[in-house]
């Protein structure tokens, strides 16, 4: 950690599948003195099942309502924090700003697809139909808007993008 953060507000990273939120979240935490966490591994830890298995086992809907139960815990007890989020949650919980600072990871369509290599696909149910994907990548996209403070250009590498985000967001470091 580059600094102890006196319980700093939180930056929720939101963006689609692929946009490398686990990534810069990472390298964001390191940068500006916070933990980082990741709402998918929070989920799955405590349902002690993959994603994909949730998935296949219980269907998207109880994930969604898994997605919704971390949200209200992070808003409620965690602070000093990098969140990335599953790319659904932004459609699925109203308000991301109640947990911290909301910064979208924007990307093209097409540079999704060439990031997602075969195994990356794998772990993500909803990536397995391409153009059931694309369809939810268009009906998202003004959801990301809406809840974003700051939008980044995320195709360019993950040091340039942190630096823009600490650029934007004063309190950021
Ligand atoms: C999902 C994105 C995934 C994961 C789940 C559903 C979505 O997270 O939460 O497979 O609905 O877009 P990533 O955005 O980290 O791949």
């Amino acid at each position: 950690m580059a600094t102890d953060c006196d319980c700093a507000e939180n930056i929720v990273l939101i963006g689609f599948m692929g946009a490398g939120k686990s990534t810069v979240g990472r390298l964001l935490a390191q940068k500006s003195g916070r933990y980082f966490l990741d709402a998918d591994t929070l989920i799955e830890s405590e349902a002690g099942r993959r994603i994909d298995e949730i998935f296949k086992k219980e269907g998207e809907h109880a994930f969604r309502e898994m997605e919704r139960r971390c949200a209200r815990w992070l808003a409620a007890c965690v602070r000093g924090s990098v969140i990335s989020t599953g790319g659904g949650m932004a459609s699925v919980v109203e308000h991301l700003a109640r947990i911290g600072t909301v910064v979208y990871l924007k990307l093209p369509w097409e540079e999704i697809v060439r990031r997602l290599t075969p195994q990356e696909r794998r772990k993500r149910p909803l990536f397995s139909d391409l153009k059931e994907a694309k369809r939810r990548f268009e009906r998202r996209r003004n959801l990301y808007e809406t809840q974003a403070r700051l939008i980044v250009d995320a195709s360019r590498p993950p040091d340039e993008v942190v630096e823009e985000i600490i650029r934007n967001l004063p309190n950021v470091s």
